[in-house]
């Protein structure tokens, strides 16, 4: 039976691609690298670190870790300035509603986010009232695509991972959904998360009706 929802946050909730686009963006044309929207595709559902270890080897730089850490936080500094200018108007088009029907019917409902920022998105979008549980970067040690972060989402609901539905845009998110023994929505395209459960186009495409149609036997 499902009883929960764990939710990734950048691109299912928000879509706050652009501004990570924008901040590595600044960083890469600073230090003169090359980077551009194809490459930052590569980083969705990506840690921090391991988004600079990718931009770091399409350009073959290679530094000692400091310097990574050190250029990891000036954009991130850019990042969360960014953050500011987030409000309640930036709820992905759905998914205000979707969390709304998930409270009502009485569903456990988690965030499972590979970022450290994930609580001031949520404050900014006033999303934080919707969440029984956060799971972010700070929570686990592994990244997706390991299930750490659900499986403490899940524990946090006091779910098993096979009551809880996993949603997600990224094809590393699904991996960790999967990986974890979750079912799985993927938001996007079947190249990037086809291997979900079922997938829709967008959250506004992914209603409770929907997934519980999906899911029939589960509810
Ligand atoms: C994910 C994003 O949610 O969080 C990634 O999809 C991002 O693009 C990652 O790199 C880490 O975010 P933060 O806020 O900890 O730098
Ligand atoms: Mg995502």
């Amino acid at each position: 039976m499902i009883k929960g929802f764990i939710f990734d946050l950048d691109g299912v909730i928000t879509d706050t691609a652009e501004q990570h686009y924008l901040a590595w963006k600044r960083l890469a044309d600073a230090m003169g690298w090359h980077f551009d929207r194809e490459i930052n595709e590569q980083l969705r559902g990506v840690s921090r670190m391991a988004s600079l270890e990718i931009i770091a080897d399409h350009n073959n730089v290679q530094v000692d870790d400091p310097t990574m850490m050190q250029w990891a936080a000036e954009k991130n500094e850019q990042y969360v300035r960014a953050l500011d200018e987030v409000t309640a108007d930036d709820f992905l088009p759905g998914a205000k509603e979707l969390l709304t029907h998930l409270k009502r019917e009485g569903f456990k409902v988690a965030l499972g986010s590979s970022s450290k920022n994930a609580k001031k998105v949520l404050q900014q979008l006033g999303a934080t009232p919707f969440f029984d549980a956060v799971a972010d970067g700070n929570s686990v040690k592994n990244s997706k695509p390991a299930p750490d972060i659900f499986l403490y989402g899940a524990k946090a609901l006091e779910l098993k991972p096979k009551e809880c539905i996993v949603f997600e845009d990224a094809e590393s998110g699904i991996d960790a959904a999967k990986a974890g023994g979750f079912y799985s929505v993927g938001i996007g395209p079947e190249e990037r998360v086809g291997h979900a459960d079922v997938r829709f186009d967008s959250m506004k495409a992914a209603t409770l009706f929907e997934v519980k149609s999906y899911f029939k036997e589960l509810f």
